[in-house]
């Protein structure tokens, strides 16, 4: 890693989530100029740069999580950041589609403290907008003109793979009673952890890494995955709709099977049991209802468990990035940002 690439991802990931973002939204900001004139201005406001009526805006953009930990495992390869530059923005292109299309499917008004997409443009726009970026990922890497570019795409084509079949278990478990906690687990992996896994893996294929490398960071990735969706799970009950940006127990109301909620709902406990009965009520539930269920899940231990997961797979993707440590040129980025994922607000 240069003194430069230093300077720019700063000391932390706290500063370091920023300086991702001013290499990778240029990169981004390219990618939409090209789009077709119709889906450009429902993806500049899906992005957080444009209002509904098309004038510039700032402050509704995401984390950029994905785009950094694509950055820092090739860092980690001892490659540069602009040797990452075409994977990161691939991921986050997915990561955009999946988004337009959740909210559509999950049915949730606000998304990054706005009014999500769907809702000011119908689901007909929202639907293409995302259609759009997701091929838009795989132009990234096929025209990066790089070593990675064909197993590259092979790989992002692995994990929307994986996120579209975890998508459609998420939806399946909303009327299923019959879920295990196992099959909650392959959904998230699924759902959100394959493309985690695959912004490290792709990451440090740009950057050059070995085999051993690659699949290493990989592990690192999915495991994290798994800690950011456990945290989301937890955010999307208690977490505060002012920090989130997203609508208060959405999850609660549509009846998802989350994994601290399935947790209780299979615990064998009496609240466990309560809370089958408020999501098997055959009408919306109002809103002291859905305060209830959130009490139900934490009395029947569903919210310590998912933190206790979250901090043991949090132990054990560190524990992958030890393995490889000495053929790692840096990794404080990496742990930085894991650590960052797994105590985040929003
Ligand atoms: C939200 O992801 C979707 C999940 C996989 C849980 P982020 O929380 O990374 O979303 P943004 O991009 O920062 O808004
Ligand atoms: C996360 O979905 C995974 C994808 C978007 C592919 P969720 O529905 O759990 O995420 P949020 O809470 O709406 O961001
Ligand atoms: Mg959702
Ligand atoms: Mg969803």
């Amino acid at each position: 890693m240069t003194a430069t690439d230093t300077a720019r991802l700063g000391g932390e990931a706290h500063e370091s989530l920023p300086d991702v973002k001013s290499v990778i939204g240029p990169a981004l900001r390219a990618v939409v100029d090209r789009l077709p004139e119709e889906v450009r201005g429902v993806v500049g406001y899906h992005f957080g740069w444009l209002t509904a009526t098309g004038r510039p805006a700032t402050g509704g953009e995401g984390k950029m999580v994905r785009p950094a930990l694509a950055v820092y495992s090739a860092l980690a390869c001892g490659a540069t950041v602009d040797d990452a530059v075409p994977a990161a923005v691939a991921v986050q292109l997915v990561h955009e589609f999946s988004l337009l299309h959740d909210d559509v499917m999950d049915g949730d008004r606000t998304r990054r403290h706005r009014p999500s997409t769907w809702t000011v443009f119908g689901v007909p726009a929202a639907v293409l907008a995302g259609d759009a970026l997701l091929v838009e990922a795989s132009l990234a890497l096929a025209n990066s003109g790089r070593d990675g570019a064909a197993p590259g795409m092979v790989m992002l084509s692995s994990a929307v793979r994986r996120l579209v079949a975890g998508q459609c278990a998420d939806m399946d478990f909303e009327t299923r009673d019959d879920v295990a906690l196992s099959e909650c687990v392959v959904m998230a992996q699924g759902k959100t952890a394959a493309l985690l896994g695959c912004c490290c893996a792709l990451g440090a294929l740009f950057g050059g890494g070995t085999p051993e490398q690659v699949d290493c960071l990989r592990r690192f990735g999915e495991g994290i995955g798994l800690v950011f969706q456990l945290v989301d799970d937890i955010l999307g009950i208690w977490g505060d709709p002012a920090s989130t940006g997203k609508p208060a127990k959405s999850d609660l109301a549509n009846r998802k099977k989350s994994l601290p909620v399935l947790f209780s709902l299979t615990s064998g406990t009496a609240a466990g049991e309560r809370l089958a009965e408020l999501y098997a009520v055959d009408r919306p539930l109002t809103s002291a209802e859905l305060v209830h269920a959130a009490e139900l899940v934490e009395t029947a231990g569903g919210r310590h468990w998912a933190q206790s997961q979250a901090d043991m797979a949090l132990a054990e993707a560190l524990a992958c990035l030890r393995t490889v440590t000495p053929a790692l040129t840096v990794v404080e980025g990496l742990v930085d940002l894991a650590h960052l994922i797994a105590r985040r607000d929003h």
